[in-house]
């Protein structure tokens, strides 16, 4: 279907957002149950609730634009987690598996980093201050967990691998 307007493009773009959360709590939910250090699997597991959040607030998004909430299958997200998915069938839990799970979840943080960046620009351009808040409140969170897990990245024991 064409897009042609900006509220059908901010539409595309929830849509996509929706399903790529759904997609990311599952794949969390995995990354903490192979996680091998007991902190990574704490956070994992931290941030899979903070994603039931998100997919809250995008169902209040939706309210707000009188449609139902629905998925627009993300691409992008799928093509990480497949990566991801390959990765945790060829090699068993340890300290390189939870490093590639931090690095693996810092794309798909940067992925809704950019996809809500443009989310609240949408809003706003539409004049939805209700949405923009609701949009920049998921914003802030992924961009803190994205600051979190670059730190556990830096900080990251190399002696262990
Ligand atoms: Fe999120
Ligand atoms: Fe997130």
């Amino acid at each position: 279907m064409a897009i042609t307007d900006i509220d059908a493009l901010f539409e595309h773009e929830l849509e996509d957002v929706y399903f790529a959360e759904h997609q990311l709590t599952e794949a969390y939910e995995r990354m903490a149950s192979v996680s091998s250090d007991e902190d990574l699997t704490a956070f994992f597991e931290s941030h899979v609730e903070e994603t039931g959040d998100h997919i809250e607030r995008l169902v209040e998004v939706f309210e707000r634009t009188g449609r139902a909430p629905q998925t627009e299958e993300c691409q992008g997200i799928e093509g990480l987690l497949t990566e991801w998915e390959s990765f945790a069938a060829d090699n068993e839990p340890g300290a390189i598996h939870d490093y590639y799970n931090v690095v693996t979840a810092m794309k798909t943080e940067r992925y809704e980093q950019s996809a809500y960046e443009s989310l609240v620009a949408l809003a706003s351009e539409r004049g939805d201050d209700g949405a923009m808040d609701l949009l920049k409140q998921n914003l802030d969170e992924d961009e803190e967990t994205l600051n979190d897990l670059a730190k556990v990245a830096r900080t990251f024991d190399y002696e262990t691998l």
